[in-house]
């Protein structure tokens, strides 16, 4: 299979779209990225690397940080994660305080915000910000075998001035008695967690732990890599997460800043960045670009 040739055609027909959706504007620090910007990264567990576009240039993970935040909380506290956030599609978008209210203060998954303050503040574990951070960034930087990896202080500060929403869910869930550490701390956490800039290539490499690959990096264990693999099945794009499973067919997680880490088991980890997005707040040509891709290589899981 030629994936440098697919990577290409898909490049050039992103280079061609006219609708590139629209970049995120509820943080400043992020409307102001060119919307132009398109980078595609496949890495393969033998150290093969193939790209397109922007692949080399740094952009804000935003919430595919939560995917490495929910490995740390599961290695601290294991299966007990589950009393504290559920394992269930949303259907609601990322920053919906709805359905905490009916159930208790417990988020639906880790991968709503809601649920992603609750896995940082299980990540924490009684630890200073800092020390949680720099395990967050060990972890990254280990999945991704790349140091130059490195928070973004102008994309935290930004979150940080505009998390009022955030603030009200982690206060709705300390008022249930489901955050551990002092509220302004976990979401202080949680905001530099969001702001931590890579590239399509370190990305795609990050993902290489979670395809369980001969040569993938082994961070965690394969009964946990499939449980994590299932969670950005189910719930790695909010309330479209039905329609990346329908027309990807791969466990995915997105970010607002145009991003999305794809993680093909026992064959390949995927990277997209193009700052538009869809109305649902996932990357409307980074997702159209996985699909071209998992049609045109057939890693589709099913
Ligand atoms: O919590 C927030 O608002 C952001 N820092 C992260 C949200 C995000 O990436 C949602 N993704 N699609």
């Amino acid at each position: 299979m030629d994936i440098a040739a697919i990577l290409d055609d898909i490049g050039a027909a992103m280079a061609r779209a006219t609708d590139r959706g629209r970049v995120a504007t509820y943080i400043p620090q992020l409307a102001r990225v060119d919307p132009a910007r398109f980078g595609m990264a496949v890495a393969l567990p033998d150290g093969r690397l193939f790209t397109t576009g922007d692949a080399a240039v740094p952009f804000s993970i935003q919430s595919i940080s939560k995917v490495f935040t929910l490995a740390l909380a599961l290695g601290r506290m294991g299966d007990q994660i589950w009393a504290r956030v559920g394992r269930e599609p949303s259907g609601q978008a990322f920053n919906s305080i709805l359905q905490l209210e009916h159930e208790r203060g417990i988020p639906r998954n880790p991968f709503i915000n809601a649920g992603a303050i609750v896995t940082t503040d299980a990540a924490l574990a009684g630890h200073a910000p800092r020390e949680f951070l720099g395990e967050l960034l060990r972890f990254i930087r280990a999945a991704a075998g790349d140091d130059d990896i490195h928070i973004n202080d102008r994309i935290a500060a930004s979150e940080q001035a505009t998390g009022d929403l955030n603030r009200a869910l982690a206060y709705f869930m300390a008022a249930h008695g489901n955050m551990v550490n002092p509220v302004d701390m976990t979401l202080g956490a949680y905001f530099h967690q969001c702001a931590v800039d890579m590239t399509c290539v370190q990305l795609a490499r990050a993902a290489l732990f979670l395809t369980g690959a001969p040569g993938a990096p082994a961070l965690v264990s394969a009964a946990r890599r499939r449980r994590i693999n299932a969670m950005m099945m189910l719930c790695g794009h909010y309330d479209a997460s039905g329609d990346f499973a329908y027309r990807v067919g791969l466990p995915g997680k997105s970010g607002v800043g145009g991003g999305i880490m794809v993680v093909a088991p026992g064959r390949a980890g995927i990277a997209v960045w193009s700052p538009g997005l869809n109305a649902q707040g996932n990357s409307k040509l980074g997702t159209e670009s996985v699909e071209m891709l998992a049609r045109a290589t057939g890693w589709s899981v099913f």
